[in-house]
């Protein structure tokens, strides 16, 4: 099993159906057990976590570093001006020298190459915490919210409406392993990297469409997924965006084609009035913020599987 060698959590594909479910299933158990009130469960005691960000991050910085305090460890925040990947030194150094004052390593860079790098000289397990490739923690987190709430993840139809980004990629991977419909509408020359939506559809697990009709995709939707428009490192692009994606948005009238069992979803932050209307993120169907919420339990379950605990 190359599961059972995999020290680290870059690509969801990088781990079977059967680790990704059981990812999943520990991310319940422990869910229920800290909702419960019960802190006497500290796998983590005694250990520390690196966390690198060099971008922003509210969510990922906040459920990484409470979770892994509440099951017992200690987290340290290395913010954009701190450790200046590539920059103030080496990451090749950085990785080998927190490997040696921590457990794990969590890391938000842009360049996908950097967490490759980071995992390959880390002695101990680095997790992907987004890069401008993908953002695995996320979509976890989104797969234990759909089965919460939809009941399952398999065989049901994902819509995602917008820029073939991190996110999609994401979506996309997960679909390589696990069975389901994905569909990414995006705006022409806005799709998703062509290797990776190639490699998801000849893996042959799951039924993939990349289109340019947000209106015809969204139909018999079970989810319907929004994220920005301008990613995190594209913010100069946002008004030239703004154009390009008219009729991309997640609003009322895309949310009635879906029909009304679909659910909304976003990874957030959102922009509401811009690729998400207000009234959609506040409908009783939204789940953004039990989508939100998720992310430290996947991230929790995640974390005990590459430590081995
Ligand atoms: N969804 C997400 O990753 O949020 P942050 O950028 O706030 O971490
Ligand atoms: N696509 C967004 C996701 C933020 C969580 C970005 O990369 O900024």
């Amino acid at each position: 099993n190359a599961n059972a060698t995999q020290k680290d959590f870059l690509h969801i594909s990088d781990f079977n159906k059967l680790t990704i479910l059981n990812i999943l299933d520990r991310a319940k158990e422990v869910k229920a057990l800290i909702k419960s009130g019960d802190r006497t469960y500290l796998p983590f005691k005694g250990k520390t976590m690196a966390m690198i960000f060099a971008k922003p991050s509210m969510r990922t910085r906040v459920s990484f570093e409470s979770g892994f305090y509440l099951l017992g460890g200690h987290a340290i925040y290395l913010g954009p001006n701190d450790i200046q990947m590539g920059k103030r030194e080496e990451t090749r150094d950085i990785a080998r020298v927190l490997s040696r004052y921590n457990d794990i390593i969590m890391a938000r860079v842009f360049a996908h190459q950097d967490i490759l790098d980071l995992a390959k000289y880390a002695t101990v397990p680095v997790i992907n915490g987004l890069t401008d490739y993908n953002h695995p923690c996320q979509i976890m987190a989104d797969a234990l919210t759909i089965i919460e709430h939809v009941g399952q993840l398999e065989g049901i139809k994902v819509v995602y409406i917008g820029d073939g980004n991190n996110i999609v990629h994401s979506w996309l991977l997960l679909a390589s392993v696990i069975p389901f419909h994905f569909v990414c509408a995006c705006p022409k020359g806005f799709e998703p990297d062509e290797e990776t939506a190639k490699r998801a559809q000849q893996a042959g697990v799951s039924k993939i469409e990349i289109t340019n009709d947000p209106k015809e995709a969204v139909r018999g939707a079970d989810v319907v997924y929004s994220d920005v428009w301008a990613s995190m490192g594209q913010k100069e692009e946002a008004a030239q965006r703004r154009q390009v994606f008219q009729g991309f948005q997640v609003n009322e009238e895309i949310m009635k084609l879906a029909g009304r069992n679909a659910y909304v979803m976003h990874c957030l932050p959102a922009e509401r009035g811009v690729e998400v209307t207000d009234g959609v993120i506040e409908a009783p169907n939204s789940i953004v913020f039990p989508q939100a919420e998720n992310r430290m339990h996947a991230q929790n379950a995640i974390m005990l599987h590459v430590m081995g605990l």
